[in-house]
């Protein structure tokens, strides 16, 4: 009897790969890089089931010619890449992968934070510059952190988690719920309050906002004017919640004191100005980028695909 035939947009990891393989007859060879706009078109349009990522645009053109296609699932918590009413026209079921990745996703929020605060980037180039001449009073004198007030912008999953660790740090948390959080998550840990507040008053502001046309370019000239020069921007959602243009401009001009970036506008292109600027950590989209957290994503893909292409419920289903 014939196998489900799935196409598998970037190579996952091998233990993702292995159980892919005893499933499923693949449509094409995955390797980590993108496809090409062709290979995925092409690859699609044979398959009946695809894993993608959020690097892959599955348009209304891609879906168009993907006759067979019944489930795309995003190896993702975000699905911004894919043109969601172009897949409900089609009867195409879209999955993501949530919760597996909140963790790991808080831990490098943190990692961004602390590393923009105390100036850890910098200090790893010195040392490694051979230019370190020793300790001294006055060398890389950074933020503090514990004690200070955090606003997280996004109180999902990944910002509750974020929330958490801040409790360690004995920060004073403030935050706008979006209109469609849950109930409100902790409530005796953080403080509600209007944007403008929380902008005004936070040294850290932490992003963690789904991109939709809602939430592009949020944070802008007037946003960032109004965050402290002593304040630090953390991003790890999605690069087009910030106008980089604008940051770089407000970095420029003092508005702020630096940043933790692991998400950009125009990925994998990143604006000069922010390459140009020390006080800026900037990765490579790793938020969720831990092995077993990688590896988790891939098997919910699976169960995903599996699931629909037996006619049972997407585990993990978003349209
Ligand atoms: C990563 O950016 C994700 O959405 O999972």
């Amino acid at each position: 009897m014939s196998r489900p035939r799935l196409y598998v947009a970037r190579a996952l990891p091998d233990p993702v790969m292995a159980e892919i393989r005893a499933r499923f007859d693949l449509t094409n060879a995955p390797t980590p890089a993108p496809p090409s706009p062709h290979q995925l078109l092409e690859g699609l349009a044979e398959a009946d089931a695809a894993i993608c990522t959020l690097t892959e645009a599955i348009t209304q053109a891609v879906l168009l010619k993907a006759r067979t296609l019944r489930i795309v699932a995003n190896c993702a918590v975000g699905y911004n890449n894919i043109d969601l009413d172009a897949a409900k026209a089609r009867s195409i079921i879209v999955t993501n992968t949530p919760d597996v990745l909140t963790e790991a996703t808080a831990d490098l929020t943190w990692a961004l934070l602390l590393a923009a605060a105390r100036r850890i980037v910098e200090g790893d180039r010195l040392v490694r510059s051979g230019t370190w001449t020793g300790w001294e009073p006055t060398q890389l004198l950074g933020a503090d952190v514990y004690g200070k007030t955090l606003g997280i912008i996004g109180l999902g999953r990944i910002g509750q988690a974020v929330v958490r660790r801040a409790q360690g740090f004995g920060m004073r948390i403030l935050s706008v719920p979006r209109r469609n959080d849950q109930p409100p998550p902790l409530e005796s840990v953080w403080q509600q309050t209007s944007l403008q507040t929380l902008l005004e008053t936070s040294d850290f502001v932490s992003l963690h906002l789904p991109l939709t046309t809602d939430t592009r370019h949020f944070i802008g000239t007037k946003e960032l004017r109004l965050m402290k020069p002593s304040a630090f921007l953390i991003n790890t959602s999605r690069g087009p919640v910030v106008d980089e243009t604008a940051l770089v401009s407000a970095l420029q001009a003092g508005q702020l004191a630096g940043a933790g970036f692991d998400v950009y506008e125009r990925e994998p292109a990143i604006h000069p100005g922010l390459i140009d600027n020390s006080r800026v950590v900037l990765l490579p989209h790793l938020g969720s980028a831990t092995t077993t957290t990688r590896i988790r994503m891939g098997m919910m893909c699976v169960e995903n695909v599996t699931a629909v292409l037996k006619g049972q419920p997407a585990p993990n289903r978003v349209a």
